[in-house]
């Protein structure tokens, strides 16, 4: 699960408007940048869809993306204020749905979305036993396409922050990675096969964005 203190700070009244802010830094622009160039590429590869589940939705960054390849969405998110933002972020957009719910308990049926979209999420869940059921669930609703990222444990990044709280050089806390072989395994077992899965940054960024198509 995500830290508590975590989870209440999106879910409150403001907490909405204070991520929306983020993304006037330069950091949160130069990341988005690169998220959209490796998305533009993963929507070509995929053409149209019909549905999709945009979870966590947040004030609904890329809910447009979605529909621009024809999907009906649903946002769906844990904080109540982020899934509220989203319509007045972008008013008068039709939606198939909004909803709250954790990301690793979807009240979806298996199969339920032709895509399910999952950005920035899996490494703000502390359990690992949630982050692997976070990626079960995904799979678990998605009938053809998953798009998701995760935290890489191999990465540099987290290497790196291993290695120096391990000298006594840094108090940060470790950070919520997957290895990259258990995601394949996870995907396999659901019945995917991984199309493309490149890190984000190789330096800089630990964050793995990867394409699944159901087989
Ligand atoms: C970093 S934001 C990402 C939002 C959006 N995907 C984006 O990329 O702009 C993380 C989002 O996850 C939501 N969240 C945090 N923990 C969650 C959980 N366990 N289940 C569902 N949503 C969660 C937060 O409310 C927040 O909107």
């Amino acid at each position: 699960m995500t830290l508590p203190e975590r989870l209440a700070a999106y879910h409150a009244a403001d907490g909405a408007e204070e991520y929306l802010d983020e993304y006037t830094k330069l950091h949160r622009k130069i990341s988005d940048k690169r998220e959209r160039k490796l998305l533009d590429r993963y929507f070509e590869r995929i053409g149209s869809v019909s549905t999709a589940l945009d979870l966590p939705c947040g004030w609904g960054r890329y809910m447009p993306m979605l529909r621009a390849q024809g999907a009906e969405v649903i946002e769906a998110d844990y904080s109540g204020s982020m899934v509220a933002k989203v319509v007045d972020v972008f008013p008068n957009t039709p939606l198939l749905g909004r909803m709250r719910c954790f990301g690793h308990k979807i009240p979806l049926h298996d199969q339920a979305m032709d895509v399910v979209f999952s950005m920035r999420l899996n490494h703000h869940l502390v359990d690992p036993v949630v982050r692997r059921e976070h990626v079960e669930e995904l799979f678990r609703v998605s009938s053809r396409f998953v798009i998701f990222s995760y935290f890489d444990s191999a990465s540099l990044k987290n290497v790196i922050r291993k290695a120096r709280t391990k000298m006594g050089l840094s108090k940060k806390r470790p950070k919520n990675t997957l290895r990259r072989t258990q995601v394949q395994a996870l995907a396999k077992e659901a019945g995917f096969k991984i199309l493309e899965d490149p890190m984000l940054f190789v330096v800089g960024s630990g964050h793995r964005l990867v394409l699944a198509e159901r087989i």
